[in-house]
């Protein structure tokens, strides 16, 4: 069985006040749940208190929402995996959407960063997804294996199982439209036949894959109740500290 695993992605929101803000009512919320693994993604800012708040937390970790491939250097405005490493971050979402179109990274680039993350032994968030042109024209499991083929290559059987990979419709992030849980269910048990053809079957079925693109309270029972979907990316709705927490909630009371 895949544990369920649960991420906030904050983007660019939250500042440190509003992180500790957050925090004091969530982890009332939650309490010891845990039965699934739950990680907050602030802005980078707001890591070192975020981490100083969880540093007695052993139920909820710490991810970034991006870092260099290089280890150091001159990289103006970059941040390298052992700066992470330092604030107690183990999770790096990599190659979200909003990276790849707003930014320009591609599935090279993304490859780069997962075997940095790999080699600092953060676990990489790896993000794949259609976008509605590509969905509308029936590229969808074309599009999808060739992130797969680009962002993984080279991974050992071993790494790609500590990687979480994230799939997350374009069209479904931040719009309101959530793919149905059967689109959704679908792109997961494709990714899983890649990810098996591409290595093997008892790795494949150890990979656990989120999906993501608003997720909220009301439908997180039926996406992560589909075989293949083990967690959610959550933007929007994870910046709401009972919300979120409700998110995890409804998730666990799956597993029983
Ligand atoms: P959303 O974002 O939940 O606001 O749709 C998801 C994401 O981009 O990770």
């Amino acid at each position: 069985m895949r544990k369920k695993i649960i991420a906030a992605n904050w983007k660019m929101n939250m500042t440190v006040g509003e992180t500790e803000g957050f925090f004091k009512p969530f982890l009332i919320e939650i309490g010891s749940e845990k039965r699934a693994d739950v990680v907050i993604v602030p802005p980078f800012t707001a890591l070192a208190k975020a981490g100083e708040i969880l540093r007695n937390v052993q139920n909820v970790k710490l991810g970034a929402q991006n870092m260099s491939a290089e280890k150091s250097g001159a990289f103006t405005g970059e941040i390298s995996a052992s700066m992470l490493r330092e604030l107690f971050v183990r999770y790096v979402v990599l190659g979200h959407s909003e990276r790849r179109t707003i930014f320009g990274e591609t599935d090279e680039m993304v490859n780069k960063k997962t075997h940095a993350a790999h080699a600092a032994t953060l676990r990489p968030i790896v993000c794949i997804g259609e976008t509605l042109a590509e969905r509308d024209a029936n590229q969808v499991e074309a599009v999808l294996e060739k992130q797969i083929r680009g962002s993984l290559a080279g991974l050992s059987a071993e790494q790609l199982t500590e990687t979480v990979l994230a799939y997350e419709p374009v069209w479904a992030i931040g719009t309101g439209r959530t793919a149905t849980p059967q689109q959704a269910q679908d792109a997961h048990a494709f990714i899983r036949r890649k990810l098996t053809e591409l290595w093997d079957a008892a790795t494949a079925d150890k990979v656990r894959i989120q999906y993501g693109g608003s997720v909220k309270p009301a439908n997180t029972a039926e996406l992560m109740g589909q075989p293949d979907i083990d967690g959610a990316l959550v933007g929007g709705a994870s910046l709401d500290p009972r919300g979120f927490a409700e998110i995890v909630l409804a998730t666990v009371k799956l597993a029983r």
